[in-house]
This record gives structure tokens, C-alpha cells and sequence, in this order.
């Protein structure tokens, strides 16, 4: 028996319904210890492929960093690494072509990429919008979301074998001219459970959006104008609809292919599920996360220690390329042609509590910075030296990092992941959000609901200066304002070359103005995209506040 790792309960509950491996009846095969020594045997066999590659060594410490709870990859990788689906990643995007043989083979994909724990995302935009012709059968075409419902379906169908419920991403571009329907489809709840929408919002729209102008829908498949709708009247509608149910979410193209590092290879329509990895048609890829609340000694943060946790961390991540499964061929080809990995963080809020910093205050966001910026650097540095070592990613030639004459082995190394599973596991508040309260009802994967006490909580609620503690550091999120939730955003994607999962949240009375506000000035920000969510505006919440004070 290996030395334990220390989970709480909650963390507990949650290995053994999901992620602990278990025989026909229902009987564990595996201890926690037990679950972290096969994801480290498994993808330390990546060094192989390298003549100086270190598997032993790399075992161990890739065993280390996750029991001490310094860092986790995605739940695939926890979940299948060393075992027969071996597939790793969490993120993926497929192509949605306007003809039904691309369409079924996408749904056939995301079936298999489901059963793996595996998150999609697709752009409908080149669809033909609703009651376009369909020249062969002399019909009537039925429009980009009839076929979202299709994908919905199927996702309800399959629930991921029990593990994890399928997630996807559907995103419409502005100038569709079926935008209106896609907008305001999930005002109803019952529909498009397994979907998370955002509208793909162009610089050209924001355009017309300050000049107070009309913008033209086109339809995809003939180029031309198929309708006009001014843009303050469309941004408001889509303003009012993120009111009523916290969707559509908006992603801002124009900036997110202002970053893609690979433009010879393909323009980016679309991101995994939750909106913080933009992809390329069939390209995947695996995240990790490092527990920044890990990292706090003696008052103050080891950066030794974050910095040798980056090179490991991005060492994983290579590995995991190499050593995972791919639902397909062209996935396959894709994701080793661009080898992305996405190293983020976890447990900032907590971070921030344990130094005395504000979440919403000036400090954090210099803190923040100085973190992300350092792990930027370093997952550079991490990702060249391997480059050096097992050579450049295949598509390298003719990327921004060709341009910048900088060898890497990855054509992107950062991501802020949500982290919704994996901070439970650790114990500690999710990606770079504030915590949610200080006590709060939380549906776990698997539908339990717990009572979740703030562990940091736990033990400051004794204090004399308690109150006082919790008025000053425990800022809950819906206490902290709408534009420190911004602020800190424009911090980490300051440094990441993919995106931060990030979630504005607003009290009940915010105003669909107030949604306005937010998405020009994450825009102005150059953000890649906002979520917003109000208290209340949807029946199901996975977290529910526990005090009103
Ligand atoms: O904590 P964990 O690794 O389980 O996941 P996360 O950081 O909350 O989410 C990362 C990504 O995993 C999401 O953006 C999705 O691509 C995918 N995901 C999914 O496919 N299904 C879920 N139920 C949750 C996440």
C-alpha cells in the first residue's frame, strides 16, 4: 500500500462513483493510490518515444505532483489512462459540413468521443438556414438548430456509459440568418439540455454595433444577403435571452483567430464545451491543471515550487499526446499535428484567502498576473526544451511560433480549464473563479447532492475576527462585482494562449443592460469570449447558495 493522499469526503464520494475502476458487480479493483499510480505508469510511457526519454523518473514524479494534490490532469485522463478506451483528452471540435453525410458522421464521432468522457464542440454556421432549398429531394431544408436537436439526442442516448453526461458546444455565427432562433431556443429549458450555446460575434458586428448600423445575414450556402436586423436591436436580443436563462453565451471570433498559432493550417469556428479551448475542425486536446492553493508557504508563494511544477505539468501533457487514443483517424492526424496541451490553474481563490488578498481587489489581479505570467514563460521554456529534444510540433513551419523563431513542441502550452471536477477532488475552489460561498449546495457528478462547507472556512469561522474575515476575504461570487470578475479574466488571458472558463456572475436584479455593458466591455477587453449568469435564471443551478448575508 502507497502512502495516502489526502481527499475529503466529497472527493471521496466522487472517485468511487466515477473514476475508481470496478469489476462487473460493482466491486472497487482500485484504492485512490492506486488510481494515480496507473495514470503515472500509463503516461509516463510517452518517454519512450523519446531516446532520452526518463519513464521511470517521470513516473514518479508525475505520481508525486498528483497525490500531493499539486496538480491534476482532465477527468478522461484520470478516468482511462491505462486502460482499454485510453482516450485522454477532454476537449474536442468537429466539423459540421452543410450536406447530412457530414453531419451523421460528426454525430457518430461525438457518440465515441462521449463514451470516452470526452467534451465537442461545433460550429453550425455553415449550415443552410431553415426553409433554404434541398436540391435532391426538392424539399425544404430545417435550419442549423433542427440539427443541434439531433446531436442533443444523441448525446441524451448515449450519457457517457454511466461515467459522464455529454457536454457540447453549439456555436451559430451573428450574420446567420437563423441567429434569432438560435438565440432564444433555450429560453424553453426542456430544450438542448446537453448544449451550451454561444453566438460567434465578428469585429465587423461590433462595428455596426457601435455605429448604431444594420448588419446583413448571410446565407452560408450561396454568400449572399438573406436579411438585415439592426445590431444594438440583435446584441440586446441576445442580451435579454443570457438574461432569462444564462444562455446564449458570446464568443468573439476575430479575437480568438487573432491568437490561433497555426493559421496555415485552419481558421477557428469553435470551442470544447465550456468555451476555454478554441480548435480546429477535429483537433483535440488534454488539459491539466495545477492547485495554486498548494503552493502557499509560510505566507507566501513557493515559486520555486510553481515553477518546477509548469516543466512537469507541460512533460505530462506532451505525453499524454503521445501515449493517448484517438476516436478517429483525422483526429488523430490533427491533434499530433498541432500537439496542443493546456496547463491552467486551480484553487486562486483559495490562493488569494490564504495571502489576506481581496478577490476583487487590485492586488489579486497583480498577484494573478504574476503568477500566470510565470507559468506562461516557463511552459515555453518546458515546451522548447522538449521541442529541442523530440522535435517541433509537424505543423510548426509556417506558425506564429516559426515567426517568432521560437521552437516549441506544442502549438499551444496554457488553458484555465473550470476545473468543476477536478477542485473537488483537490478540495479547493474551481479555475480562477471567487468561491461560491462559504457554505453551498452542490450536485456532484452523478447527481448526489452534498452541503459543501469552504474548507478555508472551516477553520477561520472560530476566530474572533470571523465576520470581519469573511466580509474582506471570502467574497463570494456573487458579492464581487461584474467587472472584477472581468478584470480578473483580462488577467489570465493576458498570458494564456488558449482561453479562461470564466463565469460573470449577477445578482437576480441585474439588468439586461447590465449584460450589455459586460459584453462591449469584454470586448473592448479583448476578451475571447463572456458567460454570464444570473442567480435564479435557471430552474437546475449545480450550485445553490447556502447563507444570505
Ligand atoms: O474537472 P474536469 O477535468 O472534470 O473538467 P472541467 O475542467 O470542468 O472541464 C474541462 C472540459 O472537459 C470541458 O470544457 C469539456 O470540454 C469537458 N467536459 C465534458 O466533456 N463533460 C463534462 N460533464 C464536463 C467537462
Amino acid at each position: 500500500m502507497e502512502g495516502s493522499v489526502q481527499l475529503d469526503d466529497n472527493a471521496l464520494l466522487v472517485l468511487r462513483e466515477r473514476y475508481l475502476i470496478r469489476d462487473e458487480a460493482g466491486t472497487l479493483l482500485e484504492t485512490p493510490e492506486e488510481l494515480f499510480r496507473r495514470v503515472a505508469c500509463s503516461v509516463s510511457q510517452g518517454e519512450n518515444n523519446d531516446p532520452e526519454g526518463r519513464s521511470a523518473e517521470m513516473e514518479e514524479a508525475f505520481y508525486e505532483m498528483m497525490t500531493s494534490l499539486e496538480f491534476l490532469p482532465n477527468s478522461p485522463t484520470l478516468m482511462n489512462a491505462g486502460r482499454p478506451l485510453g482516450q485522454l483528452a477532454a476537449c474536442f471540435v468537429l466539423p459540421v459540413e452543410d450536406s447530412l453525410d457530414s453531419i451523421f458522421d460528426s454525430v457518430k464521432l461525438t457518440a465515441k468521443i462521449h463514451q470516452t468522457g470526452g467534451g465537442t464542440g461545433f460550429s453550425f454556421s455553415r449550415l443552410r438556414p431553415k426553409n433554404d432549398v434541398v436540391k435532391s429531394t426538392m424539399g425544404v431544408a430545417s435550419g442549423p438548430v433542427s440539427f443541434i436537436r439531433v446531436f442533443n439526442c444523441a448525446t441524451e442516448a448515449i450519457k457517457q456509459g454511466g461515467t459522464r453526461r455529454g457536454a457540447n458546444m453549439g456555436i451559430l455565427r451573428i450574420d446567420h440568418p437563423d441567429i434569432m432562433e438560435f438565440v432564444a431556443i433555450k429560453r424553453d429549458p426542456a430544450e438542448l439540455t446537453n448544449f451550451n450555446l454561444s453566438v460567434a460575434i465578428t469585429d465587423e458586428f461590433m462595428r455596426s454595433y457601435e455605429e448604431n448600423r444594420d448588419v446583413a445575414l448571410i446565407n452560408p450556402r450561396t454568400k449572399k444577403a438573406a436579411g438585415k436586423v439592426n445590431a444594438r436591436e440583435l446584441l440586446r436580443f441576445i442580451a435579454e435571452a443570457a438574461w432569462a436563462s444564462g444562455e446564449p453565451g458570446v464568443i468573439f471570433l476575430d479575437a480568438i483567430n487573432r491568437a490561433n498559432p497555426t493559421p496555415h493550417v485552419g481558421e477557428i469556428e469553435a470551442t470544447n464545451p465550456c468555451g476555454e479551448q478554441p480548435l480546429l475542425p477535429y483537433e483535440s486536446c488534454c488539459l491539466g491543471s495545477i492547485n495554486l492553493s498548494r503552493i502557499v508557504r509560510n505566507g507566501g508563494i513557493d515559486w520555486q515550487r510553481l515553477q518546477k511544477l509548469t516543466h512537469l505539468g507541460v512533460r505530462f501533457l506532451d505525453d499524454v499526446v503521445e501515449v493517448s487514443t484517438y476516436p478517429s483517424e483525422e483526429i488523430r492526424a490533427m491533434t499530433s499535428g498541432n500537439r496542443k496541451i493546456g496547463l491552467g490553474v486551480m484553487g486562486f481563490a483559495h490562493l488569494l484567502i490564504r495571502l489576506g488578498i481581496p478577490y476583487d481587489s487590485p492586488d489579486a489581479e497583480r498577484t494573478g498576473g504574476e503568477i500566470i505570467r510565470l507559468i506562461e514563460r516557463e511552459s515555453k521554456i518546458a515546451s522548447n526544451r522538449l521541442a529541442e529534444k523530440r522535435g517541433p510540433f509537424p505543423n510548426f513551419k509556417g506558425s506564429v511560433w516559426d515567426r517568432k523563431n521560437l521552437l516549441q513542441r506544442n502549438a499551444t502550452t496554457t488553458t484555465i480549464a473550470p476545473t468543476g471536477t477536478l477542485s473537488i477532488l483537490a478540495g479547493t475552489s474551481s479555475g480562477v473563479e471567487p468561491i461560491y460561498d462559504i457554505r453551498y449546495k452542490r450536485i456532484l457528478p452523478g447527481g448526489i447532492e452534498v452541503e459543501v462547507e469552504d474548507p478555508l472556512w472551516r477553520k477561520a469561522k472560530d476566530r474572533p475576527d470571523a465576520d470581519e474575515l469573511r466580509r474582506r476575504l471570502f467574497r463570494k461570487a456573487y458579492e464581487v462585482s461584474p467587472f472584477a470578475h472581468l478584470n480578473i479574466q483580462r488577467t489570465f488571458q493576458s498570458s494564456v494562449d488558449n482561453a479562461v472558463s470564466k463565469t460573470v456572475n449577477l445578482p437576480e436584479t441585474a439588468t439586461a443592460d447590465d449584460i450589455l455593458d459586460i459584453y462591449v466591455a469584454a470586448y473592448r477587453m479583448g476578451l475571447k469570449g463572456t458567460t454570464v449568469f444570473r442567480n435564479k435564471s435557471r430552474g437546475y443551478q449545480i450550485l445553490s447558495c447556502g447563507t444570505h448575508q
